[in-house]
């Protein structure tokens, strides 16, 4: 055998016995026979170096190098490893590193309704919650929409079916107070459904209130419109509530969610509950994307709670939560955030 050769055979005979000491005593003997520098085969192996030709020695002295490190640190991992306390009863190793598990983590619209009830909270606005299936009164009727409206169509709302009234009223987390048995009940198309909620349990004002959850319209999904989405309802009732503090409210919340100040646009429009009434953009790209719509709270809908309209006034407001959550970080396909990809959900 050439000394290359040698070389070899005595790294592997050594890693092989150190792989195979099972106990602090057995591998102190194959260090004594690898690498013990009085006798033993690594003293051969030095000899063995004297030997060779001059020309060849810096090529076999580099793989004796290479042969006596990995020996050495063989050794000391297997020291290590011994060294360590025994498995638990169960055969569960407490000392070994743990098997790197990815952790979960909040969904990004969760993350994004967390800080907004934050948010608003620091505004000194309360967490309020209603249910997903409603009735008409609190759906509709309350907030001013009456029986001939084109918003009740059928065909713009998902109508649970008889059968399932019963099931739905005992799965509402507040059932509804004003609906009488047997009248229609539908998943609710928007947050709105709260204010009126919210009032009719407390008698008199002032109220500051925000409530987030889901809202249903069968729309046809696109990057910008789901089906099912979330929304951020708010309503401020007291004496002497007016519009421009309705205006400062949105603009710092926006401004403290997108972590910049933004300037917020005020379109007229028109809702059954709100007069006056306007859509709320904020700046997309070289446009205006509507994140929701608000409004001072119409005196009739002030009136269906009990409030003295002449008393009080409020503001109310209803924001897209996706479309915030996209505006923050870039997202330009709502579809996104309902498809459980995990390399999506990951980022952030
Ligand atoms: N509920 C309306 C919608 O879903 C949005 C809205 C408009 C909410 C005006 C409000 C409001 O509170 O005052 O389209």
């Amino acid at each position: 055998m050439d000394a290359i050769g040698e070389i070899v055979a005595y790294e592997q005979a050594a890693l092989a016995a150190i792989a195979a000491a099972t106990d602090a005593a057995a591998l102190e003997a194959a260090r004594v026979e690898f690498a013990g520098r009085k006798h033993g085969r690594l003293r051969d192996m030095q000899a063995l170096l004297g030997k060779v030709d001059a020309a060849e020695r810096p090529v076999v002295g580099k793989r004796f190098n290479e042969a006596k490190t990995s020996v050495e640190t063989a050794l000391e991992a297997r020291q290590k490893e011994l060294a360590r306390p025994k498995t638990v009863a169960g055969g569960l190793d407490l000392t070994l590193p743990g098997t790197p598990v990815r952790l979960g983590k909040k969904h990004p619209l969760s993350q994004t309704i967390d800080e907004l009830k934050d948010i608003m909270g620091r505004f000194g606005f309360s967490v309020a919650e209603g249910p997903e299936i409603e009735d008409e009164w609190h759906n509709f009727e309350a907030l001013n929409i009456p029986e001939d409206h084109p918003a009740r169509d059928p065909l713009d709302n998902f109508y649970l079916a008889a059968a399932s009234v019963a099931a739905a009223n005992s799965v509402n987390a507040a059932p509804a107070a004003n609906s009488t048995a047997g009248s229609p009940v539908l998943l609710r198309t928007q947050t709105s459904t709260v204010q009126i909620r919210v009032m009719e349990q407390q008698k008199t004002p002032p109220i500051r209130v925000v409530s987030l959850g889901r809202v249903y319209r069968p729309d046809t999904m696109d990057a910008s419109h789901s089906c099912m989405f979330h929304q951020m309802e708010g309503l401020m009732v007291d004496r002497g509530v007016t519009m421009a503090q309705l205006k400062t409210v949105i603009r710092m919340l926006f401004s403290s969610y997108l972590e910049h100040d933004v300037s917020i646009r005020f379109r007229p429009s028109f809702f059954p509950f709100t007069e006056p009434s306007v859509e709320v953009d904020i700046p997309w790209g070289n446009d205006w994307m509507e994140i929701g719509g608000a409004g001072m709270v119409d005196p009739h809908v002030l009136a269906a709670v009990g409030y003295d309209p002449d008393e009080y006034t409020g503001f109310a407001f209803g924001l897209g939560i996706e479309r915030l959550c996209m505006k923050r970080h870039g997202i330009t396909d709502i579809r996104r955030f309902y498809e459980n990809d995990v390399r999506f959900l990951r980022q952030f």
